[in-house]
Parts: structure tokens; C-alpha cells; sequence
């Protein structure tokens, strides 16, 4: 069994429900307490074992290319200054040379095609897919979690899914599955925004994925599907009448940064939880709410 060593990272969609900000800011670069998006969650690739990042981006998402590379200027001015510890903090973040690909999207024709155009860098090996702009807040990361499960079932596939909100089960991709036991289950199928009351359980498709590079076979050939974009649920639905899928329900918390309330309770809840910054934030806000 091949390892997972290389991680899909789709960066080039158009964040509509965060505009205005994400007309000219990419969404992935909006800051969750003092780092973008991006950062956060190739922080979780990494600590995941991921060892390549493949960044897919698009038409004004160039401000990650550069956040990822050194800062020369800055650097010199922040050494002279002697602003060592931020300096040190902004040295360790970068990643080594060569450690991330960027493959461009050209036209955002949906998450199915973006992770399409990284076939060539994944090449033939099974590879996570992170979704930026969904934090998981887990320990291990959900990255990790992934691939454990991927080791535990010897292959196949894993989605990583979570219970949805009571009720709201008709706003999300979910998953059915061959008998629930556990947090690691075989699954038989996935619906996408199911009627109300038909959903096959109340677990939905969250933001990381281990995938077999067997997938990229099937995106080339499905067709756009909800939205007019080319899915990546399709894909793996007709794949999962060959290969196995294991939806694993992983432990932590996520918040979902692509919406305007989901990016305000990830700035909340992790400044509260930073050792740095806590005890402030906890006094700032608490007058907010008491009022
Ligand atoms: P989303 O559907 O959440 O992103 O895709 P979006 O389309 O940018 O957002 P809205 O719905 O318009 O607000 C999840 C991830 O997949 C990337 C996005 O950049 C996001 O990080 N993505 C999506 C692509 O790279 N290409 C696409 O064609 C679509």
C-alpha cells in the first residue's frame, strides 16, 4: 500500500458568499485571528505527514504564491529592527523549496475539475484533499485522522464527515452507509442537498477527503452536474461502484470559513483558545454578549 504523501489544496473558486471582501482579496487569504486561511490549513497538511502541497489556484489568488516565499525586505527590516521573535515565527512557516506546486485552474469549473488539474503532480499515488476554507480544529488533525483510517482499511477511499445540525441535513452532501459501528463505517452511497426528511443519515461531507489517483480517471469523464460545475461528489459516487469508501466521523470542531458566520466563530473561538491571546479576547468580547 502506497503511503499518502502529496495533499490537494483547491484554491481557486470564486467565494461569492464572502464578498465584498473576496472581490480582490483571495478567499483563502481572509485572516482567522493572525493568519490566513491557507496558512492554517497547510499547517494541518503538514503536521498531517503530508511531505507536497499542490495549491490549485486561478485568476487573482497570486498573493499566495508570495505569502508562501520569503519576504526580503521585510525580513532585513524586521533583523535590523531586532525583531527576532516574529521574524524566527515567519522564518519556520515557510515552506522549503520545492514543497508546494501550483497548478492553475484557469476557469473555476467547480472543486471536481480543480482537483482534476493536479493529476499530473499526484501522479499515481493516493493523496488527501484539504478544503481551505474549512477549519478542523482536531488533535490529531483531521488530515491525520484520515490517513489512519486509510492505513486501518488497507486502501479505498476516505471521507471525513461529521453530524449535522438538527434539520439542516437539506443544505449538505450526505453520506449513506452500510451499518453504523463505530466512527469508521463502509458507505453505499451520497446525496447531494437531500429533500427534507429522505437524507440516509445525518452525517455530512466535511472539508478532507483520502482519495485513490483512480479518481482522476473518473473526473475527466462526469459531467457538470449541481451548480454547472463539475463535482467532486459525482466523481466519487461512480467510483464507489469499484472501490471502496469509508466515511469516517472524526473528533473535533470544525468551522466553516466560507461563510460569513462560520469565518466569525473560527476568529473567535481560536483567539480564545491561543495561550497568547485569550484571556484578552475573553475580556474584550464578554461585554458584547452582556449587553
Ligand atoms: P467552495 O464551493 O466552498 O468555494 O469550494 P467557492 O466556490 O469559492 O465559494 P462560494 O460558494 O462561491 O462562496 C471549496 C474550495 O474549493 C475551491 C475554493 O477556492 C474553496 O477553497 N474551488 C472551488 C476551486 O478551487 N475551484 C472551483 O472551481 C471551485
Amino acid at each position: 500500500m502506497k503511503r499518502v504523501r502529496k495533499a490537494v489544496l483547491p484554491v481557486a473558486g470564486l467565494g461569492t458568499r464572502m464578498l465584498p471582501a473576496a472581490k480582490t482579496v483571495p478567499k483563502e487569504m481572509l485572516t482567522v485571528v493572525d493568519r490566513p486561511l491557507i496558512h492554517h490549513v497547510l499547517a494541518e497538511a503538514r503536521a498531517s505527514g503530508i511531505e507536497h502541497f499542490v495549491l490549485v489556484t486561478g485568476r487573482g489568488k497570486g498573493a499566495m504564491e508570495n505569502y508562501f516565499d520569503h519576504h526580503v525586505e521585510l525580513e532585513a527590516t524586521l533583523a535590523a529592527k531586532k525583531k527576532t521573535a516574529i521574524l524566527e515565527e515567519l522564518m519556520a512557516d515557510l515552506p522549503t523549496a520545492g514543497e508546494i506546486s501550483y497548478v492553475r485552474q484557469m476557469e473555476p469549473k467547480g472543486l471536481g475539475h480543480a482537483v482534476w488539474c493536479a493529476r499530473d503532480i499526484i501522479g499515481d499515488e493516493p493523496f488527501a484533499v484539504l478544503l481551505p476554507d474549512m477549519i478542523m480544529d482536531a488533535t490529531p488533525t483531521a488530515t491525520a485522522q484520515a490517513i489512519s483510517a486509510f492505513e486501518q482499511t488497507e486502501g479505498g477511499n476516505i471521507i471525513v464527515v461529521e453530524p449535522c445540525p438538527p434539520g439542516m441535513a437539506h443544505q449538505y452532501g450526505i453520506v449513506a452507509l452500510d451499518g453504523q459501528d463505530g466512527r469508521l463505517n463502509r458507505m453505499t452511497g451520497m446525496v447531494e442537498k437531500p429533500a427534507p426528511g429522505t437524507e440516509p443519515s445525518n452525517l455530512f461531507i466535511s472539508g478532507r477527503y483520502v482519495l485513490d489517483p483512480a479518481i482522476f480517471r473518473v473526473l475527466e469523464t462526469v459531467e457538470r452536474g449541481a451548480g454547472g460545475e463539475i463535482q467532486l461528489t459525482d466523481a466519487m459516487a461512480k467510483l464507489m461502484a469499484i472501490q471502496p469508501f469509508y466515511a469516517l466521523e472524526y473528533e473535533g470542531a470544525t468551522y466553516d470559513c466560507g461563510d460569513k458566520i462560520g469565518w466569525l466563530r473560527a476568529n473567535v473561538a481560536l483567539a480564545l483558545k491561543r495561550p497568547d491571546l485569550g484571556e484578552a479576547a475573553c475580556a474584550a468580547l464578554a461585554p458584547l454578549f452582556s449587553a
